[in-house]
């Protein structure tokens, strides 16, 4: 692939999904590339820029071209001080609140969800943490750009692999294996979660949430996309609410409408304008 073609895809891609390839990952681009090319039959990479670029049939294998080159690392648990913070600071504070104006509804988002993982377990911590959860309505909205990692996440069905970062006290209590050797998560806590299409390059109009949890998706957004994408968050959050990013990733920067809140090596920043 020559700069100039490598350079169209990237700002193809860039101005598709907020995903920056920068030219030290061409090799994964072009890798990725040729595989979306010889499935559609395609040889030359401008023409299947091209072909990308007009029609329909070209904006849905778009779809199926961006959804190939994400990366869906993730695990239950993931940071746990962040979900040791969520436990024992955010969720507590959140529900006095709720209680003292007499609204007993929670609304979390888990954007970037990947394969389920980090959905589930903010379900799993708000089923330890709630006292009567039954009498709440909650509803943890999980999305993601990539179909294909959705429709794995809505199964709940993981390998023993998968499981990594669950303690076994969750796992006896939380999933059921089936004689393949697959554990199926259960359905109280499936009910928690909505599975959803999604492009974090777009505001999805949806307000009110009390936490966004967007955790390792920034790292592959350049600067000015970080900058609009928390901007949105800040607009989707309830004053007061919580925005928890990966470990890796920071506010500095970005916003000011956030205030940092850290206990023992868990961060999460709260909205305050
Ligand atoms: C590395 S995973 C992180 C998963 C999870 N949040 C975690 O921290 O374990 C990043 C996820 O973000 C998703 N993603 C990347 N760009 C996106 C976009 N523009 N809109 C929505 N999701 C996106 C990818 O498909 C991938 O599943």
């Amino acid at each position: 692939m020559t700069s100039e073609e490598f350079n169209l895809f990237r700002t193809l891609i860039y101005d598709t999904c907020g995903i920056d390839f920068q030219q030290d990952k061409s090799f994964l681009l072009e890798n990725r590339l040729r595989k979306r090319m010889q499935h559609c039959g395609i040889s030359s990479y401008i023409k299947y820029y091209y072909y990308l670029t007009g029609g329909l049939t070209g904006s849905q294998e778009l779809i199926t071209l961006v959804d190939s080159i994400t990366i869906n690392e993730t695990n239950f648990f993931r940071n746990r001080p962040q979900f040791d913070l969520l436990e024992t600071f955010v969720l507590p504070e959140l529900i006095l609140k709720k209680k003292q104006e007499g609204e007993k509804r929670l609304r979390i988002w888990s954007a970037g969800c990947s394969s389920g993982q980090e959905p589930y377990s903010i379900a799993i911590t708000l089923l330890e943490t709630i006292p009567f959860i039954d009498l709440w309505d909650i509803k943890i909205l999980a999305s993601d750009i990539s179909l294909t990692i959705l429709e794995v996440a809505q199964t709940g069905r993981y390998l023993e692999t998968q499981l990594r970062g669950l303690e076994q006290e969750h796992q006896d209590k939380y999933f059921l294996k089936n004689s393949n050797g697959e554990y199926f998560i259960n359905e109280r806590v499936k009910k928690l979660v909505a599975f959803d299409y999604h492009n974090l390059k777009h505001d999805n109009g949806l307000r009110g949430f009390d936490i966004i949890f967007c955790r390792n998706v920034m790292i592959y957004f350049d600067q000015t996309g970080c900058i609009n994408l928390v901007n949105r968050f800040a607009n989707s959050l309830l004053l007061g609410g919580y925005l928890f990013i990966g470990h890796a990733e920071t506010l500095k920067g970005l916003s000011t409408r956030f205030k940092m809140v850290c206990q023992n090596k868990g961060i999460a920043y709260r909205k305050e304008t």
